[in-house]
């Protein structure tokens, strides 16, 4: 029995003296970044309980922007004995994406990126290196703007659908919650491309049907997953017997089961393997262009990797440019003058019909995107870890960092955008308008990862916001508060969802 004991007693001491020891040194490797400013916090836990509590809230953003006022654009956090590097200076993080990256400096990393893989499955959206190099080569050319240029017309239909309804909602002068509707629009589109699903659903000959907003609402839970663990840095929270935790169980099993026959046949087709009866009636062109399809071609996908990028592509797809086009929409109600010069370009245009040719004298309603975004980054943290020991402002930051680079606080940086609390489109049309300076889009980041579905996000926004303006005006039920009280998955979106009252102007048809 007192073996027993002293074993027991043995193994305790022995473990306590292991994580003393990597405390110890986590704390002397790291002691460098205590010559930055913090925000006050618990001398044990540092600023964890600030994180959680805001996480809880849904002020996590809001959290970043108060520690900025009161620390300035760099700043660290503590997480107990490990630190993060937050940085909202517009400058270097433009260095950082670009040449850090290019150099071999930084990478993206840190407890986001594991998250990210460790609910979403590895895919190209969280790996580096040569895993990445591979995947993003399948990508690319899936993703080529000509590819979404030669089918204008399904955007400028789903477009219309959604005008459609609006006009409806306009019609019974009832209030609007914009955001789940641009929700459905981008997910129509991007399951369009990506899947090979027809705009109405029903059509699709591949079962399950698209049931739109339980796609949506599924990946919204895997995403709040991430954002969870990434915060905290504990990746086994999703094992705990908590309802909330068989809730993302179901949300992963539900889509799972939409995407593996689609998976499946999608290899069939890409592999010229042979179909039975059954495979060869649920094939149409739509499918064979798809996007999963052309990917499925490059060797090293299997169907268990190439569902792990499908289902990220979906999320990537849908709900940044969503949650963007609300906040475009807040932005405008508050901004008429805009609306009003943006007017004067759009009514020729729409006169006359609207077309591939006619985008290019839209660049103004793409500039209003674009100063959505400055303002309003949904991706509005990317992370990044040091390579390599290396300084910033004259301080010491050593190898292994996390760092934080913080779109929000780059967005009102003033050394970039000149005015920056202005909502001012001009500035990415001429850089007079923006105090002289050349202005740099963080919103679909920089360098190696910048975003592969620009080209995408750029049209369904021109083409939806130009028929938006065109048709109505609005004014936001909840006034500017949409636009500030924020929620967070991943992607950052308006708390109460963006409701709106919609007046059809009386000459616009359709
Ligand atoms: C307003 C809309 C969008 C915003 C704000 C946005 C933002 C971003 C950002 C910030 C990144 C870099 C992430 C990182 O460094 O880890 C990124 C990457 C990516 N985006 Fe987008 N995105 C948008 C639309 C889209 C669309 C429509 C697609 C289409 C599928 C897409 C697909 C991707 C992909 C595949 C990557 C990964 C690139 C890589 O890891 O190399 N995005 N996006």
């Amino acid at each position: 029995m007192s073996l027993v004991v002293l074993a027991g007693s043995g193994i305790a001491i022995a473990s306590t003296s292991v994580f003393a020891w990597r405390w110890w040194s986590n704390y002397q490797k790291y002691s460098y970044l205590r010559n930055f400013p913090s925000p006050k916090g618990h001398w044990l836990s540092g600023n964890l309980s600030d994180l959680i509590a805001a996480l809880k809230a849904g002020k996590l953003p809001q959290l970043f922007i108060n520690w900025s006022k009161e620390l300035g654009d760099i700043f660290v956090i503590w997480n107990f004995n490990k630190p993060n590097l937050v940085i909202g200076n517009a400058k270097l993080i433009q260095k950082i994406l670009l040449k850090g990256q290019k150099d071999g400096d930084f990478i993206r990393g840190g407890n986001f990126y594991s998250a990210y893989a460790n609910v979403f499955g590895v895919h190209l959206g969280n790996q580096i290196g040569e895993e990445w190099q591979w995947r993003r080569k399948a990508w690319t050319p899936a993703l080529a703007s000509s590819k979404f240029l030669a089918k204008f017309d399904i955007i400028h239909q789903a477009s219309l659908t959604l005008i459609e309804k609006l006009e409806q909602k306009a019609i019974k002068n009832e209030a609007v919650e914009i955001d789940p509707l641009f929700l459905k629009y981008t997910m129509s589109i991007i399951c369009y491309f990506m899947l090979g699903v027809p705009l109405i659903p029903e059509q699709d000959r591949i079962k399950p049907i698209l049931e739109t907003e339980k796609i949506y609402s599924s990946l919204a839970v895997l995403e709040k997953q991430v954002l969870v663990q990434g915060t905290t840095g504990f990746n086994w929270l999703k094992y705990l017997p908590t309802k909330k935790n068989q809730i993302y169980r179901e949300a992963q099993n539900y889509l799972n089961n939409f995407l593996h026959p689609r998976i499946d046949l999608a290899f069939k087709l890409a592999r010229n393997q042979k179909l039975d009866q059954n495979e060869l009636s649920q094939i149409t062109q739509t499918l064979k262009d798809s996007m999963m399809v052309q990917m499925a071609k490059a060797p090293r996908y299997t169907a268990d990797n190439l569902i792990n990028d499908v289902r990220a592509g979906l999320f990537a797809g849908h709900d940044t440019t969503s949650h963007t086009l609300s906040f475009a929409m807040g932005e405008l109600a508050l901004n008429p003058q805009v609306i009003q010069k943006a007017r004067e370009i759009i009514e020729p245009v729409i006169k006359e019909g609207l077309s591939i040719e006619s985008l290019k004298k839209l660049v103004y309603v793409e500039a209003i995107f674009k100063e959505t975004m400055r303002l309003h980054p949904v991706a509005s943290q990317l992370s990044i870890v040091a390579k390599r020991d290396t300084s910033m402002v004259e301080k010491f930051v050593p190898a292994g960092t996390v760092i934080s680079l913080n779109l929000i606080l780059a967005g009102l940086d003033s050394d970039m955008y000149g005015q920056p609390e202005e909502f001012r489109p001009e500035r990415w049309l001429d850089a007079e308008e923006n105090g002289g300076i050349e202005p740099t889009l963080f919103g679909f980041s920089l360098g190696a990862h910048y975003c592969l579905g620009v080209p995408l996000a750029i049209l369904e926004a021109t083409v939806i916001l130009s028929l938006l303006i065109y048709h109505f005006d609005w004014e936001l039920v909840n006034g500017r508060s949409s636009l500030e009280q924020l929620g967070q998955n991943i992607t950052v979106f308006p708390q109460d969802k963006m409701p709106i009252r919609l007046k059809a102007r009386k000459f616009a048809t359709v």
